[in-house]
């Protein structure tokens, strides 16, 4: 039986939707994304909303879960729309709760300071840079998937 999320043509799924292949987000499956019966995207690989857009304007920091991943999300002062891992690289502190100063999150507990945009490390202790997230908006909602180039 095909699931609603299933776009699979198989008629013998047998994963979560009982398609015969695994879904796009299955460890080891992205080459199989690629195949003609592919299943159903993972939200990390398509645009997903998040987050309505106005709750950005004020210049607040955002937490939003993404299949399970913690994302911080925040309008930068040119307007941009950013989102970058909520969790801090070097000791996984909560971006979320720390402060903000211009386009730099710092973090709450040992002050590793990361751009909000690029994830960039702008000061340690953190050596790597935050995972970030591709963003847009569409009709008044915040969209994001994982960054293709990351
Ligand atoms: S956990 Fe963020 S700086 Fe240490």
């Amino acid at each position: 039986m095909r699931s609603s999320r299933c776009r699979s043509l198989s008629a013998t799924c047998s994963t979560a939707c009982g398609s015969a292949t695994r879904p796009t987000w299955a460890a080891g499956s992205r080459s199989a994304s690629a195949s003609a019966s592919t299943v159903f995207e993972s939200p990390r690989e398509r645009f997903a909303p998040v987050l309505d857009a106005a709750e950005l304007a004020d210049g607040t920091l955002r937490r939003v879960e993404l299949e399970g991943e913690s994302v911080l999300l925040a309008q930068s002062e040119s307007g941009e729309v950013c989102a970058i891992s909520a969790v801090c690289s070097h000791m996984g502190g909560p971006l979320d709760e720390g402060e903000r100063d211009g386009d730099v999150v710092v973090c709450p507990w040992h002050g590793s300071r990361f751009d909000l945009c690029t994830g960039a490390v702008e000061g340690g202790p953190a050596v790597y840079p935050q995972p970030r997230y591709e963003t847009r908006v569409r009709a008044g909602k915040v969209e994001i998937r994982a960054a293709r180039d990351d």
